[in-house]
């Protein structure tokens, strides 16, 4: 089968180079020349593990290809996907959707054959009527169906994710579009994983609802942590006792300095957006995007107060270890390590960092720190250490060097990835989360 997928950027590429993966014929379509160059010539926009490697094989059977041209690219494809971004849009949240509609537009301008259309980008209740009406305005002699496809990717561990997913979930009434998503999806249901037809409006609400949820939980276990940190409490027991009950689940009861990234901060807002436009207000989302907003740079008074307070912090010295949202991806959108960083900047405290992967992208959003080639760098004359960001490089630090290298043993470790007896017996101050 022939997949058009619009929009190169994660969610497309990735999507793209899975389904070449399965068999199926696919041209990613990006508007932007450099990026289809360099997907040509083999280089990756994003890092993502193991992305590089899909691709480059994929191209090779010549099942995947680039091109900026989208007439040239949905020729003759069965199914015709929209991955583009859909950013909050400045001033109010909502989700910005003219990138969305602008493709739509364009198809409708281009499209020869008979086509499922089908958004993947996360977007409101209610556009999927938006993206029918425009192609049906076009007045093609051609058979369209429009579908909503959410994907549930995980940075650094996306192509895992779409190829093992929990759930494929595919909103639309239309029969024929039904089968065809079932044939582009064949290669995963006949491997067990489950594929949820819903309706349209549904299958767009269902993206928002499950990450509204999963920010939820990190939301409410940030909470307990400092509530156990009041009480003389241990989160992590708190996290994997009430995790064991089935009705609530282990995963995502890490608590932390905050979610961030591209997509949990952009999806509450809108899904708030929606939800007042629609007059039924989510109020636990609401706090939700408060309480963890605020976090952030609480986080940032947590390492003013490891280095003595707010008198004794200015003009010392503070190494961060992680600046990404999370490990194995150089995304910094929305990351704790900004406003954490900003916090000490107000304090007078100067900040030295070290990220594997994200530091580029860093630069220009926190200027005022010194960016160093790696962990022991940073940690040089540091008075404290603040670990941002568990990327596997910082489970293992020497913690030996690392006490001779700092001017102060004192460790802030902000994704609890330290046992606290073993790290106080090397001779360290040591504060975590949630762990009294
Ligand atoms: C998320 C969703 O998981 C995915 O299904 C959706 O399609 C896109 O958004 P992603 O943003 O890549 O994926 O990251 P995720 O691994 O979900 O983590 C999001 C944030 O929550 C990170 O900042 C992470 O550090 C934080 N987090 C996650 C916690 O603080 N605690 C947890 O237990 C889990």
């Amino acid at each position: 089968m022939k997949i058009a997928m619009v929009g190169s950027g994660y969610v497309g590429l990735v999507s793209g180079a899975c389904f070449a993966d399965f068999g199926h014929e696919v041209v990613c379509i990006d508007k932007d020349p450099a990026k289809i160059e360099s997907l040509r010539a083999g280089v990756m926009p994003i890092y993502e593990p193991g992305l590089a490697e899909l691709v480059g094989s994929n191209v090779k059977a010549g099942r995947l290809s680039f091109t900026t041209d989208l007439a040239e690219g949905i020729a003759g494809a069965a199914a015709i996907f929209i991955a583009v971004g859909t950013p909050s849009r400045r001033g109010d949240g909502h989700a910005d959707l003219s990138y969305v509609y602008a493709v739509a537009e364009e198809i409708g301008q281009n499209l020869k054959n008979d086509a499922v259309v089908v958004t993947k980008s996360t977007v409101p209740v209610g556009t999927g009527d938006e993206v029918e009406r425009i192609l049906k305005e076009a007045n093609l002699p051609v058979r369209i169906a429009v579908a909503s496809n959410p994907e549930f990717l995980r940075e650094g561990a996306a192509i895992g994710d779409f190829k093992h997913p929990d759930r494929i979930v595919v909103g639309t009434d239309d029969d024929w579009a039904r089968q065809v998503m079932s044939e582009v999806y064949r290669p995963l249901f006949l491997n067990k994983s489950p594929l949820l037809f819903t309706s349209r409006r549904s299958s767009e609400l269902i993206k928002y609802a499950a990450n509204a949820f999963l920010a939820v939980k990190i939301t409410f276990i940030n909470e307990m942590a400092d509530l156990c940190e009041k009480v003389g409490a241990d989160v992590q027991d708190v996290s994997r006792g009430i995790g064991m009950d089935g009705r609530i689940g282990s995963k995502f009861l890490h608590a932390g300095p905050g979610y961030g990234g591209s997509c949990f901060p952009k999806d509450t807002l809108a899904l708030l957006k929606t939800a007042e436009d629609y007059e039924a207000p989510t109020r636990i989302v609401e706090a939700v995007v408060k309480v963890n907003d605020s976090r952030k740079r609480a986080m940032g008074r947590k390492v003013i107060e490891a280095l003595g307070g707010i008198d004794a912090a200015r003009g010392k010295k503070v190494a961060m270890l992680g600046l990404t949202f999370k490990p194995n991806t150089d995304d910094m959108r929305d990351s704790p390590s900004i406003a954490i960083a900003m916090a000490l900047a107000d304090a007078g405290v100067n900040v030295a960092a070290y990220d594997p992967e994200g530091m580029e992208l860093a630069k220009p959003l926190m200027p005022e720190v010194a960016m160093q080639p790696n962990a022991y760098a940073a940690i040089e004359g540091a008075d404290a250490v603040v670990i941002v960001t568990e990327w596997d490089a910082f489970r293992a630090l020497d913690l030996d060097k690392v006490r001779k290298l700092a001017k102060a043993p004192v460790l802030v470790d902000l994704r609890n990835i330290y046992d606290p007896a073993e790290v106080r017996a090397k001779g360290f101050a040591y504060s975590s989360v949630g762990r009294a």
